[in-house]
């Protein structure tokens, strides 16, 4: 069985994800894209499965928890109780991520696997032998951010292109960004 991580971020020209716990934007359709994204599934009866640090999860408005239609899993070292929460796991480490998305009897419920952020959860997934594909979107402006993306390493990924993202350069309040996607050079991936 094959564990794929989809990396979905959006970074600004120096790099920036975050500020104050929050996105330093406000890009409602570039939001679309995200909820596209990770979303959307071919089986009908499948829901995917987003993984966000813990920061990532309180940053996310209480009316907006879980990601609706999709099943959330939540990375802390701290022992969380997410109960409250349909469809949502608390882990501690990345082999408990991985041990439950090869469980055989869960992996008839999840179709890909969305790995949302923030810097060191980024960072982790690309490292990993389970990485797959990056999904980054380039904001073309400056905005002044405390988070931030973790360095690239070219060298081990390659443009591609997928219909399933805007295509091309888009534009909102007067600021353009683009969906750049990588793959893993490596692929396909063997467990
Ligand atoms: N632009 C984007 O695409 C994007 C995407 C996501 C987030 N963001 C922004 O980024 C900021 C939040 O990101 P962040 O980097 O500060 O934090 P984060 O990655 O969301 O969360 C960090 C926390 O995750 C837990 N964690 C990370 N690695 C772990 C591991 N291996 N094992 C167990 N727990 C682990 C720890 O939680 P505990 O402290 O509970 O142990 C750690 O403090 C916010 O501003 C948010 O809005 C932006």
């Amino acid at each position: 069985m094959v564990v794929k991580f989809n990396l979905i971020a959006a970074c600004c020209e120096n790099m920036g994800i975050g500020k104050n716990g929050d996105l330093p934007w406000r890009l409602k359709n570039e939001m679309a894209h995200f909820t596209n994204m990770t979303t959307k599934t071919q089986d009908k009866c499948k829901k995917n499965v987003v993984i966000l640090g813990r920061t990532s999860w309180d940053c996310i408005p209480e009316k907006y928890k879980p990601l609706v239609d999709r099943i959330n899993f939540v990375l802390s070292t701290k022992k969380l109780d997410l109960s409250q929460y349909k469809d949502t796991y608390a882990f501690s480490s990345w082999d408990e991520i991985v041990n439950k998305l090869k469980d055989s009897e869960f992996r008839q419920r999840y179709e890909d696997v969305w790995v949302c952020g923030g810097s060191k959860i980024y960072e982790d997934a690309m490292d990993s032998k389970y990485f797959y594909r990056l999904y980054l979107t380039r904001i073309k402006k400056d905005f002044e951010c405390d988070t931030f993306f973790p360095k690239l390493v070219i060298d081990n990924i390659q443009r591609i292109s997928d219909l399933r993202v805007p295509q091309g350069v888009q534009e909102e309040k007067g600021i353009k960004w683009e969906v750049e996607v990588w793959e893993n050079t490596k692929v396909p991936i063997l467990n």
